[in-house]
């Protein structure tokens, strides 16, 4: 069977990364790199030298008989390069955020049903096996009712000159949330702090409402002495902590809580009985998530599958991205919106994974 023939655009911190999984799966051939900056270029040259065609202008790929691209440039030149690509008939896999706005990310949605083509976003960690069992262990009702959930994104990080922390970082986890919990927020409130660059915020809290009371907060910076990558989700049964950072028990259970007791008629007193039990960090069989959110690209592709992160899964990121952007601006005020995706009647409030 013939492989894919496979373009990459964007070979900086990230890219790299997509290029060597391409490189590797026995159904794609990397057939080539752009990227602006020449010295970038030399460096992929030298590395992967069976690559045919190494250019600082992706357009060379069109015409070319490529089936897709994978595109890791900076945020604010995604909706140029994908709607480009996707009307030269080429699939998409595309970096986070999908775009900078949310009429932009909808026009992509658009352009890709309009061409027939695979638009995926690569929010990685909805393919990360701990996400996925933590998402099992919700859906199961495992855990009870969910009643908040708890991210926190920080280490001092790789520093963006126009693109706050929110932006940044915030995808991650927003992907995950909406992931976990199979819903749009009502509201997001967001402030944060510039400590390093005037005007580009390094720092942020940002808190997200969903049905049912359930309560979200991300805290997200670049200025922070240590590296975490951890969210708490706190049913009414079980409470989890999924901690990314660390390597063998990514996922441990913790067989506790509390509920509250009436005691007497009189409104408002109450016992508290407290429950204590095991701690389990459940056996999950890793794989690279970026390796198997490219094998699901492949997939998408070869088998004309919707992919589970999908434009409209890239447009909600964004509406949340953009609500959070309003709320930082008016000094941290509640952002309700209506999402655009139920607006246009294209996809409900509550969603459905593909
Ligand atoms: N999934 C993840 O965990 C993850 C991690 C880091 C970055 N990212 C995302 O990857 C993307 C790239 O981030 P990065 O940190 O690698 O940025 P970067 O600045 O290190 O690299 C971007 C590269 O794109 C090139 N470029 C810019 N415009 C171009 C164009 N028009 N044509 C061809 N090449 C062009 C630049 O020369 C540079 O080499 C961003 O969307 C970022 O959010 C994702």
């Amino acid at each position: 069977m013939p492989r894919l023939k496979i373009g990459a655009i964007g070979y900086g911190y990230w890219g790299p990364n997509l290029i060597r999984n391409f490189i590797e799966l026995p159904e794609t051939e990397l057939y080539g790199v752009a990227d602006l900056d020449q010295a970038r270029l030399n460096t992929v040259q030298e590395r992967y030298p069976q690559v045919q065609l190494f250019t600082k202008d992706y357009r060379g790929f069109f015409e070319r008989g490529l089936d897709a691209v994978v595109v890791a440039t900076p945020p604010h030149t995604h909706h140029r390069i994908v709607r480009e690509c996707l009307e030269n008939g080429l699939h998409v896999l595309v970096e986070k955020p999908l775009t900078l706005t949310s009429s932009d990310a909808l026009d992509l949605v658009q352009t890709a049903e309009r061409h027939g083509r695979v638009l995926m976003v690569g929010h990685t960690f909805e393919y990360n096996p701990a996400v996925r069992a933590l998402k099992q262990m919700i859906d199961s009702g495992e855990l009870g009712e969910i009643q908040y959930i708890d991210a926190v994104r920080v280490s001092l990080g790789l520093f963006n000159a126009h693109l706050n922390v929110i932006w940044d970082l915030a995808p991650h986890d927003i992907s995950i949330l909406l992931h976990l919990l199979g819903t749009m927020p009502e509201s997001v409130a967001a402030q944060g702090t510039s400590c390093v660059q005037d005007g580009v915020e390094d720092v942020a809290y940002v808190t997200l409402r969903f049905p049912n009371n359930v309560l979200a907060h991300m805290r997200l910076s670049w200025l922070d002495p240590s590296k975490i990558r951890r969210i708490t989700v706190v049913g009414s049964k079980k409470m989890v902590i999924y901690d990314d950072v660390e390597n063998q028990e990514k996922i441990k259970v913790y067989d506790k809580g509390v509920t509250a007791i009436r005691h007497t008629d009189t409104f408002g007193e109450f016992n508290f009985a407290y429950h204590y039990g095991d701690i389990v960090s459940p056996y999950i069989r890793f794989e690279e998530p970026l390796r198997v959110e490219c094998k699901h690209f492949v997939e998408c592709i070869l088998e004309h599958k919707r992919p589970l992160t999908d434009g409209y899964n890239g447009l909600r990121v964004v509406e949340i991205l953009e609500a959070a952007q309003k709320s930082l601006r008016n000094g941290g005020g509640l952002h309700a919106y209506t999402p655009t995706v139920h607006r246009n009647g294209h996809h409900p409030l509550v969603f459905q994974p593909a």
